[in-house]
């Protein structure tokens, strides 16, 4: 690989740019750019100095690329990465990884036996008190975490008028709101506590049954938002609320890991800090540099009480991208391993949501 990686973007939306900055920023290279048709390609290459406007996905590939990140609506994940693999260049892929089960298994099996760096951005693990929350739980063993809750909630689709590919099936996959935010939720809650969740009971809701202009309203089939009950291979119990439509809320991402001595909040809204709680007196950990998380070490951290945030953690999970394309990867960096394990905790709750009934996940 060349020193600084030569890297392909797939798509020019909202994730289009924040990966093209990320990469940047961490010393890689846009080499090369598709959008979803000419005019696109070409804007977005005039806003990437030295990316080339590609005609289609094997003229990208033509252009030598160390990576392909793909950045576009979930229907098109599969069927890109599975041509990318073919080429023997790496992926990172958004999630969902794919919208079926059966797909994220090929995608994977195929990139393990091609020996390919795989990702997903899973990028909340990389907010320092996540992993300061992983290790110190790591190394409690006897924390007796029980109860496992939280949410994740937005707004943005609170407007009856508010449309997007997500809403359609056919590109956004069987399930919007939980596929969309609530992966999230399990990936952080799997990786902080070690726990894996092993059968879920859901209920889908929404709170429009039809969406887009006056006149022109078509019916949804997806939820706006999701409630899930789910248990733990180390018997925990557990929920999570979903919602893309809770007035106010716009990433609301939180946890609760209780147990009877100790507990671990926090709020991606306020990453800055979390709350450990206990029952005598509760701390406030702030996040700062001098703790002792491996994290601190690797990456160039801003001064405590600099705030850091989301896309700070998009130039660490980009970092460990390109660590790991240079033959040393980092714990944690989140890949298709990992986007499998979301499809296959998706394919349940929608499954238990369908059918009323609790739902095993292969673990
Ligand atoms: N990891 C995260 O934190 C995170 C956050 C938001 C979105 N996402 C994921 O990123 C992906 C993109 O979401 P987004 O919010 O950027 O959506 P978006 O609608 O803003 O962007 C998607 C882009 O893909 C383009 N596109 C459509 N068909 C294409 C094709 N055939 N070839 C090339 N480009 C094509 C569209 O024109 C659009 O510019 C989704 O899979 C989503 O789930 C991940």
């Amino acid at each position: 690989m060349s020193a600084r990686p030569r890297v392909g973007i797939v798509g020019t939306g909202f994730m289009g740019g924040v990966h093209a900055r990320a990469v940047t920023a961490v010393g890689g290279r846009i080499a090369a750019v598709l959008g979803s048709n000419p005019a696109r390609t070409a804007a977005a290459a005039a806003r990437l100095p030295g990316a080339r406007p590609a005609a289609d996905l094997d003229d990208l590939l033509a252009t030598g690329l160390d990576a392909v990140h793909l950045c576009t609506p979930n229907h098109l994940h599969a069927r890109d990465a599975e041509r990318i693999i073919a080429a023997g260049v790496p992926v990172v892929c958004e999630k969902p990884l794919a919208t079926t089960v059966a797909d994220a298994e090929r995608l994977t099996a195929a990139a393990q036996g091609a020996g390919l760096v795989t990702a997903v951005p899973f990028v909340y693990r990389y907010h320092p008190l996540v992993r300061e929350a992983r290790a110190r739980i790591a190394a409690d063993p006897d924390a007796g975490l029980w109860l496992l809750h939280g949410s994740y909630l937005q707004d943005w689709l609170g407007d009856r008028t508010a449309d997007n590919w997500r809403t359609d099936p056919e590109r956004g996959g069987a399930t919007r709101a939980f596929g969309d935010i609530g992966v999230h939720w399990c990936d952080l809650m799997e990786y902080v506590t070690g726990h894996r969740i092993t059968r879920v009971l859901a209920r889908f809701g929404r709170a429009f049954d039809a969406r887009g202009p006056v006149g022109a309203r078509t019916a949804v089939a997806t939820e706006d938002g999701a409630v899930v009950s789910f248990e733990t291979d180390r018997g925990a119990i557990g929920s999570l609320v979903v919602s893309q439509a809770s007035a106010g809320r716009k990433n609301r991402l939180w946890f609760s890991f209780d147990g009877p001595d100790r507990s671990y909040a926090f709020d991606q809204e306020d990453p800055e800090q979390l709350w450990i709680g206990g029952r005598d007196a509760s701390t406030v950990l702030r996040r700062n540099p001098a703790l002792p998380t491996a994290h601190a070490d690797r990456f160039d951290p801003l001064p405590a009480g600099h705030p850091q945030g989301y896309r700070t953690c998009f130039e660490d999970f980009a970092a460990d991208v390109h660590a790991a394309l240079e033959g040393q990867p980092h714990d944690g960096l989140p890949t298709f391993a990992d986007g499998l394990r979301a499809a296959r905790i998706s394919a349940a709750v929608t499954a238990s949501a369908v059918h009323g009934t609790f739902t095993e996940v292969p673990t």
